[in-house]
């Protein structure tokens, strides 16, 4: 198969390391892709949302398959741009439909859709600037700490944890007043706070039937202790020690069940990832998000922890055999250690050379902020470098991530050191 992959990510280089593998896999482009995908497949410059040069190079290189990455060309409706033109329909789309794509590009959408389907998730109410006093009154009914999500996309920013009831409804203010996220805090949802601990679950669909993945913990604060501004992902374990056979089949009667089936009920073409963030209490998993992609790092966790052929699951959700294949996944435990740019996530320089990846030993290198300058690797982004390892427990994997860590340079490089401390 000729595969295309979007993105230019950890994630996409953790992708494209995986399918390069398949004895299926017999052409592999990236789209932009970084210096790590250029390695094992061929990176071509064209941007995620750039659906009619996506549409022509799929064409003229003979696209079987095209792997959607980041959320932003599923919520911009990819799948039906595929779907809907004669040209490209026979080209299996791993990644939901404009609709399903809501799930992540709607707060609104996906709080409907728990509560019409009985998936527990936090209790919340939605507000626009026509309702803002209600909002202001909704806040009073609730505890803090308060929680505010933008509606749209925000760039992962969209999420405000307001202490106090004054600051949450100055931030509710320029929210909906102000528009601080732009149009995508037209509407504000409010929802009561969760206590507990965060971890995610991973499945992937044909819309109909389903295989769950291993499940994944990130850590998102920049300073250890989980201190500090958020990030896109610094770090990421799985599987999660706690997240057991039972938990996970609690889950999957819970959430994961009524959500294919409210898929089904909705008509809602879903072949991809669903991504679903939960906050778990006393064993009890309520669902902070559903994202309809990987995570970013978690798939530099979850790929490599699966034994099976990736794109043969691939295939099997383009022509319908994708139930009947088997699919393993490795008892070992994997981590993965973000090495980012000084100054992250706050402004960075890039263009630093990189050295010491002949010195790697024992773990997975998946760049995620990379290019190639000539003949040298330097840094393009604030997030780096995952370094992966395996390991027979934490321990193991993540200080065989921190020695490799050691081992690569870069003007201004910074890790966190206590990835998986709290497990
Ligand atoms: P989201 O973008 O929806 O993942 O939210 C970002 C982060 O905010 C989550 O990873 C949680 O740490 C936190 N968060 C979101 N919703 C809640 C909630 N209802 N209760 C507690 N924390 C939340
Ligand atoms: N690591 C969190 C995300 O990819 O959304």
């Amino acid at each position: 198969m000729n595969v295309l992959i979007l993105g230019s990510g950890g994630r996409e280089h953790a992708f494209a390391w995986k399918v390069s593998q398949s004895s299926l896999c017999k052409k592999l482009l990236v789209a932009p892709g970084n210096a790590g995908t250029a390695q094992i497949g061929t990176n071509i410059e064209i941007g995620v949302n750039d659906f009619d040069k996506i549409k022509d190079l799929c064409l003229s290189e003979e696209i079987d398959l095209l792997i959607v990455g980041p959320e932003d060309p599923l919520v911009n409706g990819i799948y039906d741009f595929f779907q809907e033109d004669e040209k490209i329909q026979h080209i299996t789309v791993i990644g939901p439909s404009k609709k399903g794509a809501q799930l992540e590009g709607s707060k609104e959408f996906s709080k409907e859709f728990m509560v019409k389907y009985g998936i527990p998730t936090a209790a919340y109410q939605s507000f626009t600037k026509d309702t803002l006093e209600e909002g202001n009154q909704f806040l009073e009914t609730l505890s803090p700490p308060y929680v505010l999500k933008a509606d749209g996309l925000a760039a992962g920013k969209g999420v405000l944890i307001p202490e106090t009831l004054k600051e949450a409804k100055i931030s509710l203010k320029e929210m909906l007043g102000d528009a601080k996220f732009g149009d995508a805090s037209s509407k504000v949802v409010i929802e009561e706070h969760l206590k507990g601990i965060e971890l995610s679950v991973f499945v992937l669909t044909d819309g109909i039937s389903y295989k769950i993945l291993p499940s994944a913990k990130d850590y998102k604060r920049i300073g250890e202790g989980d201190k500090g501004l958020n990030t896109g992902g610094m770090g990421a374990i799985s599987p999660v020690p706690f997240a057991d056979r039972f938990f996970i089949e609690k889950v999957e009667r819970e959430i994961i069940k009524p959500t294919i089936k409210g898929l089904v009920e909705e008509d809602i073409d879903y072949k991809g990832f669903i991504f679903i963030g939960l906050m778990v209490e006393n064993g009890n998993p309520k669902v902070i998000e559903y994202n309809v992609r990987m995570g970013d790092p978690e798939t530099e966790v979850v790929i490599p922890r699966i034994k099976s052929d990736l794109l043969n699951l691939f295939r099997g959700i383009g022509n319908g055999s994708f139930s009947e294949i088997d699919f393993d996944i490795s008892e070992e435990v994997a981590a993965t250690v973000m090495m980012v740019s000084g100054g992250y996530p706050e402004s960075y320089e890039k263009g630093k050379k990189m050295s010491g990846f002949e010195d790697v030993e024992d773990s997975l290198l998946f760049h995620s902020g990379t290019k190639n300058d000539g003949d040298k690797v330097v840094t393009n982004g604030g997030r780096v470098l995952a370094i992966t390892s395996f390991g027979k427990d934490i321990n193991e994997a993540v200080n065989k991530s921190f020695k490799n860590a050691e081992k690569i340079n870069f003007e201004g490089k910074y890790y966190r050191k206590d990835i998986g401390f709290d497990l």
